[in-house]
């Protein structure tokens, strides 16, 4: 089969012949028909992430297609296929044949094409877990929310407008009137100056740090406004993401819920990592054999 394999970190990835994974008990073979580029895969990449593959590796955490070998999958049935290690732990999905632990194995309906299949988990499982289970959003509470021309931010705010929030896309649309709610997915500056906008008492989920890691804290500011900072980890609550798939899948089929995807072919593995890094990009990158 192809696969794309990295050799070191930063270093350019290539599409080379490996053998074909054979069947094995607790795992599943799957014919990828696209495989999720996301800022997940670039951080293994770098060698930033906390864990990675042994060197050389396949990298890929997500993916869709249909299964060929499983005791627990029907073949020829169609799947989204999505952590457990792959990409991260082990080989992962950016190859024609991924060999996948059952458990990271979900059916994926008919309406949903595979490139969606591919690209949907992290940022509508983010958006969801970070709007219901992280900040318990009510009905008519403001959302501010920073990065939501992003892949995770665009889905946030489609998802708190259903969820009947008052969504404000822009930092100088909150200044006018305070949010109950940050949802920050861009970091640093951003984040600086998104926080005086909440309301006391209000909340920020922190979801990523693309425009920087660091954050000063006015200690006296922070505890007289008394606005809670909570962290959206997205490994520790997959559980959570996994049970809101049946509903998030139905949103995606009927409309309601809206996500771009850019398709790649496997040999442009590069082009995509470079893609997803620049900004004004819109959507989510998947490769497909
Ligand atoms: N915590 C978790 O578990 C978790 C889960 C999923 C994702 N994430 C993280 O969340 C972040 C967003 O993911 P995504 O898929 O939505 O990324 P994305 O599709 O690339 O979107 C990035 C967004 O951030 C904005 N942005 C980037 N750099 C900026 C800067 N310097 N100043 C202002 N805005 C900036 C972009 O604006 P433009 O459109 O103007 O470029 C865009 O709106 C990533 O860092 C990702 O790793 C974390």
């Amino acid at each position: 089969m192809k696969a794309v394999r990295i050799a070191g970190f930063g270093a350019a990835p290539v599409l080379e012949e490996m053998p074909d994974p054979q069947p094995r008990a607790g795992r599943t073979i799957v014919r990828m028909a696209a495989a999720t580029v996301g800022h997940i895969d670039r951080t293994v990449w770098t060698g930033a992430f906390l864990r990675h593959p042994p060197l050389p590796y396949v990298p890929g955490v997500e993916a869709a297609g249909i299964v060929v070998a499983s005791d627990r999958h029907a073949p020829g049935q169609r799947v989204w296929v999505r952590g457990s290690g792959l990409g991260t732990m082990e080989n992962g999905t950016w190859c024609e044949l991924i060999d996948a632990p059952d458990e990271a194995l979900g059916l994926l309906p008919d309406g949903i094409d595979m490139a969606l299949g591919s690209a949907f988990f992290s940022p509508c499982t983010s958006a969801w877990v970070a709007l219901h289970e992280v900040a318990k959003l009510q009905p008519g509470e403001r959302v501010l929310v920073t990065g939501a021309t992003g892949a995770v931010g665009s889905m946030t705010v489609q998802l708190a407008r259903d969820a009947g929030a008052i969504v404000l896309a822009r930092i100088e649309d909150a200044a006018l009137q305070p949010a109950d709610l940050l949802v920050d997915t861009v970091g640093g500056p951003v984040l600086e100056a998104a926080l005086p906008c909440i309301a006391p008492g209000g909340r920020a989920v922190l979801v990523g740090y693309t425009a920087g890691n660091a954050l000063p804290l006015n200690l006296a500011h922070f505890l007289q406004r008394d606005v809670a900072l909570l962290p959206l980890n997205m490994f520790r609550r997959e559980a959570a993401g996994r049970a809101a798939v049946p509903e998030l899948l139905a949103r995606l089929a009927d409309g309601r819920l809206k996500l771009e995807v850019r398709r790649f072919g496997l040999a442009e593995a590069a082009t995509a990592l470079e893609w997803i890094a620049q900004r004004g990009h819109r959507g989510r990158a998947v490769l497909v054999p």
